[in-house]
């Protein structure tokens, strides 16, 4: 057995069955993704590139000249290019992702736009340590840069120890930039990922399709339906598909009976207050420097150094 299908099986195995958000992301899973980033009620994307294009020069001040800047995640948004047009005498740019087709492309837009820039692009799984590249300068410090709340689809535990590691990654003197989202009016919550197009329920339902495309899975995708309900208390978004029928789904050799109503979880978007994240941040060793908000305070980018 593969390991995908190793992995795919134990989680639908669990009481609470469950797939790994990274099977969103075949082709057109990252088509709808970026399609989602455009929807007028997806807030994170607009209320992001708010805060970099309105406080970039005070990032550029904390970040110095000299740093390499590396992202987690292939780099070429928006909010990336404002971050390096102000960045002057940056060391290296380093993004970092697992899919190399994706990467290698991001990657030469930079170039083009960017020409004295140096670019290194790192094939990784970022959620384990890598090997940082030798740049021709030598940095004066790493800064990771983290944005889009990525970090908010990791489970408690798991985001602890992705800081722990990014902070490893970046060393000594280092720093971390990340973008989170903030908690807030659920309904606001809710519609961001109810869009009225559906594009986020065709994003989720897409994974179904993927497994069966690619991963030899027979689920009956249209028996299936997308939800995204709000965890005020827990302060997350819930991401499942819920199966509309009684249906016996094969992946591998391996058989799972699904009940009518029954849920698959598929990802979590953790929403932070301030102060939660702060205490998160100080459990993982770390420190925030300084945080930014937009004016409305839906979203964050925070500026993390060791404690
Ligand atoms: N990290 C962002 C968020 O949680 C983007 C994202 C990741 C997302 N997976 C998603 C958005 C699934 C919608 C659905 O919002």
């Amino acid at each position: 057995m593969s390991n995908a299908i190793k992995e795919l099986v134990e989680g639908l195995s669990q009481p609470q069955k469950m797939i790994s958000p990274k099977y969103f992301y075949d082709e057109i899973g990252s088509q709808l993704f970026e399609e989602i980033t455009e929807l007028p009620e997806y807030y994170l994307t607009d209320a992001e590139l708010d805060i970099m294009r309105t406080h970039v020069d005070e990032m550029a001040t904390l970040i110095g000249k000299q740093a390499s800047l590396i992202e987690y995640g292939s780099g070429s948004s928006l909010k990336t290019r404002v971050l390096l047009g102000h960045l002057d005498e940056l060391a290296a740019y380093v993004p970092v992702d697992i899919s190399a087709d994706h990467l290698y492309a991001s990657a030469q837009k930079i170039r083009n736009e960017f020409p004295a820039l140096a670019v290194h692009p790192v094939v990784a799984d970022f959620t384990r340590a890598f090997a940082l590249p030798t740049p021709a300068t030598m940095p004066v410090k790493n800064v990771v840069y983290f944005p889009g709340s990525t970090l908010g689809n990791f489970e408690y535990a798991e985001a602890m120890d992705l800081m722990r590691v990014m902070y490893g990654e970046a060393g000594d003197g280092g720093a971390l930039l990340i973008g989170l989202d903030l908690q807030k009016d659920p309904d606001i919550i809710h519609r961001a990922y109810n869009d009225s197009k559906g594009v986020t329920a065709k994003f989720n339902l897409n994974m179904l399709r993927h497994l069966n495309t690619n991963y030899g899975a027979n689920f009956d995708v249209d028996a299936f339906e997308h939800r995204a309900e709000y965890d005020e208390e827990m302060g997350r978004v819930v991401l499942e598909l819920v199966s509309q029928k009684e249906q016996t789904v094969v992946v591998g050799d391996t058989e799972f009976e699904m009940a009518d109503g029954e849920a698959i979880l598929t990802e979590y978007s953790h929403k932070y207050t301030l102060e939660g994240f702060a205490r998160m941040a100080h459990d993982a060793g770390l420190e925030v420097e300084k945080v930014w908000t937009d004016p409305e305070q839906l979203f964050s980018v925070q500026y993390c150094t060791r404690a």
